[in-house]
């Protein structure tokens, strides 16, 4: 029997791909990109790759960076060897991510593809006339970039606002690949513990649901009372926050604020408490205080893992894992979500650029969800292929 080639992590992805490959083959004949630029900042892994390349496949000359601290080098040459102009190291070094960013926007694309803002905010601190427009992926970014509407002046959809990639991806997989997070970077079980989850929007939803498939006994602390209704009545815990923390074995944040679980949290936690966050910027969790709070007497740090131990004054420890960033693009061989909604959310971010880039759009519709008829096309597309 033939053992055929051998074939790349990321050939497997794109092999599960099946919405981007299609508007990949469309795409080299149509060519909507034609003698265009397209400026991108979202994190550079294996599903990404296969957009970056659909966009390409499209007449695009593609300026590439990442996001901070998931820049996969594999991933980076890749991209050269298929054409596509890389700026960017892993780093989680926010003042090298910056040069990388900022030289992606001197390039002056004419669309940007954003993830978390960061290329949008440069561009509305010196607006240039070429650009077109462009999309941002995720809720940080649409929460960073709505207040800015005044200076961006450009179409800009937000694919997050899709209600495919809030389910698809922001529910579902973010759920799946936090929990497989947490048992990829540990190696410890759920089975009976208790985790508590800050944030009940579409992220933390799916975490607290894949937790307790997984036998632990979830608690959801939401700032908003509605919300956390909402979470008792799907049959969650939610104690106070105190309590929350105090009882925790498993602490994730998923809430896209600042300083959710700060210094002054150290002294309620219990000994061996493990903490995660899956919210875009690495803020949620304060770690540099963690880190330096004069409860903690020492720390170990577990390389491979990507875990920091603090050993706290009498006697207690706490589990920081990937830094604080996001925990399923981070640590050893991180997957991220899955190929499926990822291949969704990505097709969103095709048309939806291909809609931009067609003229469709106007300027009013600055950060506003993706058309409506987008979405349709791709459920379609997705359960013409699936069901
Ligand atoms: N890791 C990933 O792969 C991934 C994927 C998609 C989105 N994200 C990120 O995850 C984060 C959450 O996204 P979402 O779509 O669930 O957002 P969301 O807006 O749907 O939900 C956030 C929830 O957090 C609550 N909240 C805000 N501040 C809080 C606080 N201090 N304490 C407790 N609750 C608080 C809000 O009331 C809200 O219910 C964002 O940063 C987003 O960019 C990560």
């Amino acid at each position: 029997m033939s053992t055929g080639k051998e074939g790349s992590r990321i050939d497997w992805v794109k092999a599960g791909c099946h919405l981007l490959t299609g508007i990949e083959a469309e795409f080299a004949r149509t060519k909507p990109f034609r003698d265009m630029t397209i400026g991108t900042g979202i994190h550079l892994e294996p599903k990404t790759a296969i957009l970056l390349r659909t966009l390409h496949a499209g007449g695009a000359r593609i300026v590439a960076t990442g996001n901070l601290n998931s820049t996969q080098p594999d991933t980076v040459d890749y991209l050269h060897q298929h054409g596509i102009e890389v700026i960017a190291e892993q780093t989680m070094d926010q003042s090298v991510h910056d040069l990388s960013l900022n030289r992606v926007i001197a390039e002056k694309p004419d669309l940007i593809l954003d993830n978390g803002g960061d290329l949008f905010a440069i561009y509305a601190e010196a607006p240039y006339p070429e650009l077109l427009g462009g999309t941002e992926e995720t809720t940080s970014g649409r929460m960073r970039l709505a207040p800015m509407r005044e200076q961006l002046q450009r179409p800009i959809l937000v694919i997050n606002d899709s209600p495919i990639k809030q389910f698809a991806e922001n529910r579902h997989a973010v759920g799946q690949s936090m929990f497989e997070s947490y048992m990829r970077l540990t190696n410890r079980s759920t089975n009976g513990k208790r985790v508590t989850v800050f944030g009940y929007g579409a992220c933390g939803r799916g975490v607290a649901a894949n937790f307790r498939n997984a036998s632990a006994n979830v608690s959801v602390v939401d700032a908003d009372p509605v919300t956390t209704l909402e979470a008792h009545f799907d049959g969650f815990l939610t104690p106070p926050r105190d309590h929350a923390i105090r009882t925790a074995d498993v602490i994730v944040t998923e809430t896209g604020a600042v300083n959710v679980i700060t210094a002054d949290d150290l002294g309620a936690m219990k000994d061996g408490a493990v903490l995660m966050n899956g919210g875009h910027f690495p803020t949620e969790i304060a770690v540099s205080d963690l880190l330096h709070s004069p409860q903690v007497v020492a720390r170990d740090r577990f390389e491979e893992q990507d875990i920091e131990t603090l050993h706290l004054k009498g006697g207690r420890t706490v589990h920081i894992l990937a830094g604080g960033h996001m925990a399923n693009l981070a640590g050893p061989r991180p997957l991220g979500n899955s190929i499926e909604s990822m291949d969704l959310g990505f097709a969103l971010q095709a048309r939806c650029l291909e809609h931009i880039a067609s003229g469709k759009a106007s300027k009013d519709d600055c950060v506003v969800p993706v058309p409506p008829a987008i979405d349709a096309e791709i459920a379609e597309a997705y359960l013409d292929r699936h069901r």
